[in-house]
Order: C-alpha cells, then sequence, then structure tokens
C-alpha cells in the first residue's frame, strides 16, 4: 500500500466529514421515528401548539422532526446549512408524500420578519461566543409573530464538562477511518474538536474543525431575556417537569416574545 498523503483538505462546513459520516450514520445522529414521535406530546404541550402555527425547523438535518409535525398537520419549513442532508430529506419527504418546505441556509443569517409562531430547534443549538449567542437569538425574535415560541434543547456545561476529553477513532466503511478528539476549556466553557476523516482507497484526508459554546443556564437566560424573551421555561430534556441545574445532563428551553 503507498503512503497516505500528508496534507489535509480543510473543507466548507466540514461537510465531507459531517454530512458524509452522518448519513452513513444514520441511526447515530437522526433520531428514530419513534424517539421523535415520543417526545410531540411534550413540545405539543410545552410550546401550546395550534394547527394555524406556521413552524421554522431550524437545523433540520434530514428532516425526521419537520416530517413528524407535517404528519400532525402542522404547516412546517426546515432550514438546514448542508445541501447533502436537504436533498436526502426531500427525497425521504416525498417518498412519505408530505409537504415542506425546506431552505438551504445558516439559521445565523436568518432575516424573517414576524414569519414564524413557531422556532424550533432539536439538537441543532450551536454557538461559539456569547455576542453570537444574542445576535441569533435576536433574529428569532424578529423572526417570531407576537405571540411567537422559540425551543431549544441546551446541555448543561457542569455535566457536559465531565464527557471531556474525547479521543475516538471508527472505521465508518472498509479502510475509510474517522477520529473525533476533542477537549474542553473550562475558563472559556468551549468545546473544541477536531474530526478526521482518513480514505486508504482513495489517500484523500478531510479535517474539519470546530468549537461549541455551552454557557451555564444562568447566561442562556440573561441573553434570552437581552434579545427580548420574556416569558422563560427551563424543562428537564424533553419533559414537562422543571430542570435540575445540580444534576441534568442539558433543558430544554421554551421562550416566549
Ligand atoms: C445533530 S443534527 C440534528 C438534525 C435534526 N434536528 C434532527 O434531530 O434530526 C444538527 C443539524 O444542524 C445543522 N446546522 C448546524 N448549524 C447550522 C446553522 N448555523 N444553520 C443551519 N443549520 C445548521 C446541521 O447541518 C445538522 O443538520
Amino acid at each position: 500500500m503507498n503512503d497516505p498523503p500528508r496534507e489535509f483538505l480543510r473543507t466548507d462546513f466540514g461537510h465531507e466529514v459531517y454530512d458524509g459520516w452522518y448519513l452513513e450514520q444514520g441511526s447515530y445522529n437522526f433520531e428514530a421515528p419513534e424517539f421523535v414521535e415520543r417526545h410531540f406530546p411534550f413540545y405539543e404541550k410545552a410550546l401550546q401548539l395550534s394547527k394555524s402555527d406556521n413552524i421554522l425547523e431550524a437545523g433540520c438535518g434530514i428532516g425526521s422532526y419537520a416530517r413528524e409535525f407535517a404528519r400532525r398537520d402542522y404547516h412546517v419549513v426546515g432550514m438546514d446549512l448542508s445541501p447533502n442532508f436537504l436533498s436526502e430529506a426531500e427525497k425521504i419527504t416525498q417518498r412519505e408524500n408530505l409537504e415542506i418546505e425546506f431552505i438551504l441556509g445558516d439559521y445565523n443569517e436568518m432575516n424573517f420578519e414576524e414569519r414564524f409562531n413557531v422556532i424550533f430547534f432539536e439538537g441543532s443549538f450551536f454557538y461559539q461566543s456569547k455576542e453570537g449567542l444574542i445576535s441569533l437569538l435576536k433574529r428569532i425574535h424578529k423572526a417570531l409573530t407576537p405571540n411567537g415560541r422559540m425551543y431549544f434543547v441546551h446541555s448543561n456545561p457542569s455535566i457536559k464538562k465531565k464527557q471531556f476529553p474525547v479521543d475516538n477513532l471508527s472505521e465508518i466503511k472498509k479502510n475509510v477511518f474517522v477520529l473525533q478528539r476533542g477537549a474542553y476549556d473550562e475558563s472559556n466553557n468551549v468545546e473544541r474538536c477536531a474530526w478526521l476523516k482518513i480514505d486508504l482507497e482513495t489517500h484523500k484526508h478531510y479535517k474539519c474543525d470546530f468549537s461549541v459554546m455551552h454557557l451555564p443556564p444562568d447566561e442562556v437566560k440573561n441573553c434570552l431575556m437581552k434579545a427580548g424573551f420574556k416569558d422563560l421555561h427551563f424543562y428537564k430534556k424533553r419533559r414537562l417537569e422543571d430542570f435540575d441545574p445540580e444534576n441534568d445532563k442539558g433543558f430544554s428551553v421554551v421562550a416566549k416574545k
């Protein structure tokens, strides 16, 4: 076998690694239909959903949640920055004879005005800085109608940091390896990760670096209020009970305009 090349190719948004890896391991990343369905009674109650609501699923991936909204007769639009995920989402949605509009875009750049009653993130709410979070929340606030609600799942940094360091090598198919490395920068509450795809057949290597911030719940609350949200509720993840900051790995937030 020839030696693999030494240079690494960096890809925009890490699509080669991220999308390829996830699409091949779909059951790992995208929730199974039973999982999605199981949590809908929670979303419907916590978000006080009505069939006339216009819903945006931000970071919809292959559309697992968007399709469940559509099956339940809600009007939903899915947005994602990955063309690969969206083309998969469109294929599956057509196969199921459902109608969903999918938009290719970065939710950090959304520029809607009072267009949605609900903006929903499930496993897709990411930010790199406090300023970035406030700017995203302001855009969401502007995009919501006067009675609008937003929903996202967030990690609890005091528990999250215990998962690090990460050092994991997996063979996603014969002779194709993904190396995931991650460290937690505790002073800034930032998770820094590097993923490397090593293909011994094509001898192409891809590297994708990313960092995600995990602010503590009281800071998330301050940012929501700074962006103009008034009525906030921090639940246990996908459950109608209150979040316990000492013991819960994460929380579900419903914030009203
Ligand atoms: C872990 S997946 C979850 C997908 C989907 N919500 C689900 O649970 O099946 C995260 C998704 O968020 C998308 N995403 C991440 N950052 C984004 C951004 N800034 N704008 C739009 N989509 C984004 C990714 O492309 C990916 O599809």
